[in-house]
């Protein structure tokens, strides 16, 4: 949040998901993203479980806190939170998901917000979903146009978001592979949605946010060069240093996000990046490939057509 909001950042953020269950408590190192929020923007708070006295309970307690609104995650698809009816894994059971949401509505007073995927393991699944969300008079959704099981492959279902901010009173925003500001001009035209939630898109160019709103207001877009691009991977890198932390942990934690930058640099680069171990091969590959001022568009290599 820190490195993102210095290149413009978005209007609002989420935080990680808070991990709710009979005994939780809200996790120290989310909760500073909300008190100690760096962005000066407003932060949504995130929860994920299936415990409803739990999720009241945190979900009020973190309403003494900063926080934009209280979401609900209804979309993650990593198998260990899916098995265990959470995040994703909720979508199998629209009749739960509805008493999650009626007791987190009474329980929340500032806005309540979803974000879910379109079905568990079909896009079928999205008609039964949207009564329940209407249902409960959410204040805003945000669409991952995935299923589940579908985890981050191709189809990304637009046609769905523009259902959902069809039929839905609530704003509905579009999540999944946006990567441009062409590309997302055109999704909110094509979708009717009132904005766009990004994730990888963000990592893998800061600069997104400024270049959407420079696109929309009809200006050139300004792209950023190889050395402006080495310049934030430095940024990310002194943001992420851990004292004390081995040499090669400190390279592999970069990794996880020269994994999403890489999409917009190259193949070549991605192989050779996801082989160093040393933090000096670490930066002479970086080097290599972005000390230029040629200009950078940074689109995804395989995520072009959703
Ligand atoms: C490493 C990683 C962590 C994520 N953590 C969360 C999370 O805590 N809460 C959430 O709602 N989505 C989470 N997501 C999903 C993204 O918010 C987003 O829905 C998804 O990546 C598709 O959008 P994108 O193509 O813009 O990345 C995560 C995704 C990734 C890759």
């Amino acid at each position: 949040m820190r490195v993102i909001a210095r290149y413009g950042g978005p209007e609002v953020y989420w935080t990680e998901y808070f991990r709710v269950h009979g005994d939780s408590r809200p996790e120290k190192w989310i909760l500073d993203s909300i008190t100690k929020n760096p962005t000066g923007r407003p932060v949504v708070a995130q929860l994920i479980g299936n415990d409803i006295p739990a999720l009241v309970r945190t979900a009020k307690l973190l309403q003494k806190y900063p926080v934009a609104a209280i979401d609900l995650n209804l979309g993650c698809p990593a198998p260990i939170v899916y098995r265990k009816c959470a995040g994703g894994g909720l979508l199998r059971e629209p009749a739960r998901i509805d008493a999650i949401l009626g007791a987190l509505r009474e329980a929340v007073t500032v806005p309540f917000t979803v974000k879910t995927r379109i079905g568990f393991d079909s896009p079928a699944e999205f008609d039964a979903l949207l009564p329940v969300f209407a249902r409960h008079a959410i204040d805003l959704l945000t669409v991952h146009a995935r299923t589940v099981l579908q985890m981050y492959r191709p189809g990304v279902r637009y046609d769905l978001i523009a259902q959902a901010a069809r039929e839905l009173k609530c704003p509905v925003l579009a999540n999944g592979n946006v990567f441009g500001a062409a590309q997302a001009k055109m999704l909110l035209a094509e979708t009717g949605v009132r904005g766009l939630m990004i994730g990888r898109g963000a990592i893998r160019n800061p600069w997104l946010f400024d270049q959407i709103r420079a696109e929309l207001r009809g200006e050139t877009v300004k792209l950023p060069t190889g050395r402006e691009l080495l310049a934030y991977i430095h940024e990310l890198w002194d943001n992420e240093i851990t004292p004390g932390i081995r040499e090669s942990a400190q390279v592999q934690r970069m990794k996880k996000f020269t994994n999403f930058i890489g999409e917009g640099i190259g193949e070549k680069f991605l192989h050779d990046i996801r082989r160093v171990e040393a933090t000096a091969d670490f930066w002479r590959v970086c080097e290599a490939f972005l000390d230029h001022d040629e200009p950078m568009p940074l689109e995804p290599l395989t995520q072009k057509i959703p």
